[in-house]
């Protein structure tokens, strides 16, 4: 089964030599990109599906989500715009929310944040645990992931629950814990950072994790200055995400490691914080991401054309740099080559946006641009 993608405004593929062109159509076989050209060449094909002049751009890849929880804290999100301050231990509103609901009732909640991803043009998403603190919530957690995707990730080392000592808790997430949960999970994950885990916790929680067999990644560096980042690069993670405070060694750090900087701007909205500089990172060969970190404490956003808007207003990024990040990026962040771009050998994941380029991504920020969604061509 063929479809010929034609009349596009606009396609992003990332093609190193035309990585945004006009003219252009696009073949999908099978669900997988077969082709990509100048329109006047376009083979034929079983079916025929017009753009109308939109542009066609990757599905975006979310690389860091927290969606499944129950509970709401917009009460803590009303107080923060009234001047209270953001602290780690909100996590554990959520935690008590999450455990008092059943299995059927997260995954109808994480199904419907899914949907609503979905609308809005992500076709890959990452998955969290970190809401349930417990052995069974834990491993619930993760296996409602997995009915969503393939991106899922251990984060037992949240915070530690109420009436836990710190060094037991460790025990715990890094004994029985990881037992139960290594089967459902791709990564591993810890909140590094005062209030929730030190460097040396964060390092014992990822070292046991990668012994298990999976792949290490980090919240760092998001309140304050710490060693998230440097953890992070010395370990080899494919990411450390939120990035908003860093000193100039955590910047050379994170580009002569490779490891991905995941900018998360709907935090810094939601939050008050300083958005970080994403220029300052560029300029030093550092790769970046941009993902929504959809959770109900730091950033409840499912929109990836709002972070994208975000991150060209308040972080310094040119429309087509935070599109490049909110796509290529997340794979990258991702370890993943199959998704992000829309060259020939892509999985066919694509958006078609009622707007003749991917600019009004920012341009026109907070309207429903996202006209069409395929995933694997459907
Ligand atoms: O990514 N930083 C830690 N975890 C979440 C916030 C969790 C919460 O407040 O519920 C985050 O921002
Ligand atoms: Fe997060």
């Amino acid at each position: 089964m063929s479809t010929a993608i034609t009349n596009i405004g606009e396609l992003v593929s990332w093609d190193p030599e035309r990585p945004v062109r006009a003219d252009a159509a696009l073949v999908i076989e099978d669900g997988v990109v077969a082709w990509v050209g100048a329109a006047r060449d376009v083979p034929a094909a079983d079916e025929v599906l017009d753009a109308a002049g939109g542009a066609v751009i990757p599905g975006f890849v979310d690389s860091h989500t927290h969606l499944v929880f129950a509970g709401d804290r917009s009460a803590e999100f009303a107080a923060r715009m009234a001047g209270e301050p953001y602290a780690a231990g909100g996590i554990r509103t959520t935690v008590a929310a999450t455990r008092a609901a059943g299995a059927a009732e997260l995954t109808r909640l994480a199904g419907a944040r899914i949907a609503e991803l979905h609308a809005q043009g992500t076709t890959t998403v990452e998955i969290k645990s970190g809401y349930g603190l417990d052995v069974k919530t834990e491993s619930l957690l993760l296996e409602v992931a997995v009915g969503l995707t393939d991106e899922t990730t251990f984060l037992g080392a949240h915070v530690v629950p109420a009436g836990w000592d710190d060094d037991d808790y460790v025990a715990l997430v890094t004994g029985e814990m990881l037992t139960r949960c290594a089967p459902h999970a791709k990564w591993v994950d810890v909140f590094c950072e005062t209030g929730a885990f030190d460097a040396a916790q964060a390092r014992t929680v990822l070292l046991a994790g990668m012994a298990a067999g999976l792949l290490p990644r980090v919240h760092a560096n998001q309140l304050g200055f710490g060693p998230g980042v440097q953890l992070a690069c010395e370990l080899g993670a494919a990411a450390a995400d939120h990035c908003t405070y860093l000193s100039d060694a955590d910047v050379s750090a994170l580009a002569d490691s490779g490891v991905v900087a995941g900018l998360l701007p709907g935090v810094e909205f939601s939050t008050r914080h300083p958005y970080p500089d994403a220029r300052r990172l560029l300029a030093a060969g550092v790769r970046v991401a941009i993902a929504t970190d959809c959770n109900p404490g730091t950033s409840y956003t499912s929109s990836m054309p709002f972070c994208v808007a975000l991150a060209v207003r308040e972080m310094g990024l040119t429309p087509t740099e935070a599109l490049y990040a909110a796509t290529a990026g997340g794979a990258a962040s991702l370890r993943r080559e199959d998704v992000g771009h829309l060259r020939p050998g892509a999985r066919a994941d694509l958006v078609i946006l009622d707007a003749p380029s991917h600019v009004h991504l920012a341009y026109r920020p907070g309207v429903p641009l996202v006209r069409r969604v395929l995933i694997a061509g459907r």
